[in-house]
């Protein structure tokens, strides 16, 4: 983990937040590589669930009416047991103390005070004033942005049930312990997808989403062995769920949750009802019958799962003469798509090398280094994750060809320059 955090930073794909102020625990700033990866994560997910007819999306706002979270449970429930130590006054989890009873701060034997409930939400105000009547929360989750939308999507995108709503954005949690790097967060972001059927119907869609969300992040790459369902005990569920799977991956410190499946029932939508005294029955015309739609909820971390591909990625290898890291991220979520490089700084190779970078650039992510000797720019791109690297040496200037470099397999092929595009295209898979 250790190699991984210190990669991050030097490499630009994440920061602390507020480093230069000594940080701020538990947020973190995503780098130029990063973002990028970041990015084509969400894209992906995005892509994965809105190219099909049954899934709208929506981008609802951060901060909500604040009977959504009395409605949701949210203000009596989403509470933590939390202890103090007396002797140092360090905060902690209570369901995380070692079963020693000592403070993994500073040793002492039951130092603790009694446990009370935390409430994890985050509290400001809209307005001026500061009292009761102005508070409003920092959402914890992003669902019930689709749950209070659900008939404005259902009516605008002329949708029937079954269908689904996805959402990505920041949430936001009080964790009274933040741990192991992005894995637990205060400022975090999800992929959420709801998706609302007839009641009778929820178990057979729960089966189908939770087979496609695991097989999602296969066909991003990650190996089958590094991935688990985890199913919740009656006493770990949710107030809000009769059913939910966990997809674990193996971190370096042990199998986490990246995603959480979860059949909600019509508990959502019953209780806004009851809250905002709008109906929440669904007509079904073809059933002819009025119901609360039951949801099934797939719900992802943006941040949790960039973590985990930045694991699974992460290679070292012992080459001939030197050892390389490499991250082999799947081609299609790769931060940048391709490298090139003129061989020498000479003989009109850096000016063949622009050309050939810029006319690429108009499609995809292209990073030029003429710096230093060859073999430590492949290194450089190694480190990056750069699937294709691509090299305008003296033969590209007497048959205008280029040797284009496989990050895996370290193999070079010569391809004519007018076909890099297609090369890239066919091997990108974008
Ligand atoms: N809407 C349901 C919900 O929010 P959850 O299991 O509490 O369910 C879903 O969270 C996902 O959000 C988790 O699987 C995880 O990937 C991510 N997540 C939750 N808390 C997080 C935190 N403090 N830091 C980073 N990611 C977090």
């Amino acid at each position: 983990m250790e190699k991984i955090v210190s990669l991050a930073k030097r490499r630009g794909f994440v920061f602390q937040s507020s480093e230069i102020y000594g940080g701020l625990n538990g947020c973190y700033d995503y780098g130029p590589l990063g973002v990028e990866l970041l990015n084509n994560i969400k894209e992906q997910w995005w892509r994965s669930m809105t190219l099909r007819e049954d899934i709208e999306g929506i981008d609802a706002s951060i901060l909500m009416h604040p009977r959504v979270w009395e409605a949701s449970g949210h203000v009596e429930h989403f509470t933590d047991p939390m202890v103090d130590c007396k002797q140092c006054r360090a905060r902690f989890r209570n369901d995380e103390l070692p079963e020693s009873g000592a403070c993994p701060n500073c040793g002492g034997k039951d130092t603790f005070t009694e446990a009370r409930k935390f409430n994890l939400m985050f509290r400001t105000f809209v307005g001026p004033v500061e009292d009761s009547s102005a508070t409003v929360y920092l959402r914890p989750e992003t669902a019930q942005g689709i749950y209070v939308n659900f008939f404005n999507v259902q009516s605008a995108a002329r949708q029937k049930v079954p269908f689904g709503i996805a959402q990505i954005g920041k949430a936001f949690r009080n964790e009274i312990n933040t741990k192991n790097f992005l894995f637990r967060t205060r400022e975090f972001e999800q992929m959420e997808m709801q998706f609302f059927v007839k009641p009778g119907d929820d178990d057979e869609w729960f089966e189908y989403w939770k087979e496609q969300r695991i097989q999602w992040f296969i066909d991003l790459g990650m190996s089958p062995d590094l991935l688990r369902y985890n199913e919740h005990g009656p006493g770990e569920l949710a107030h809000y769920a009769k059913k939910a799977f966990d997809i674990q991956f193996l971190f370096p410190f042990g199998w986490g949750e990246i995603e959480g499946i979860h059949n909600r029932t019509d508990y959502d939508l019953q209780q806004h009802e009851k809250f905002s005294g709008k109906a929440m029955k669904y007509y079904d015309q073809e059933a002819n019958e009025k119901y609360i739609p039951y949801v099934i909820e797939t719900s992802a971390g943006a941040s949790r799962s960039f973590m985990a591909f930045l694991v699974s990625a992460f290679a070292e290898e012992q080459l001939e003469k030197e050892k390389r890291t490499v991250m082999r991220f799947h081609p299609r979520i790769a931060p940048i798509n391709a490298a090139v490089f003129p061989l020498v700084n000479r003989d009109g190779m850096p000016e063949k090398a622009r050309a050939i970078a810029t006319d690429l650039q108009k499609r995809y992510r292209v990073f030029y280094d003429d710096k230093g000797a060859v073999g430590r720019r492949y290194r450089r791109q190694d480190e990056a994750g750069t699937p294709f690297c691509i090299t305008i040496d003296s033969q590209t200037l007497e048959d205008q060809s280029v040797t284009i470099r496989d990050r895996d397999s370290m193999e070079q092929v010569r391809v004519a320059d007018a076909q890099i595009a297609a090369y890239l295209s066919d091997n990108l898979g974008i």
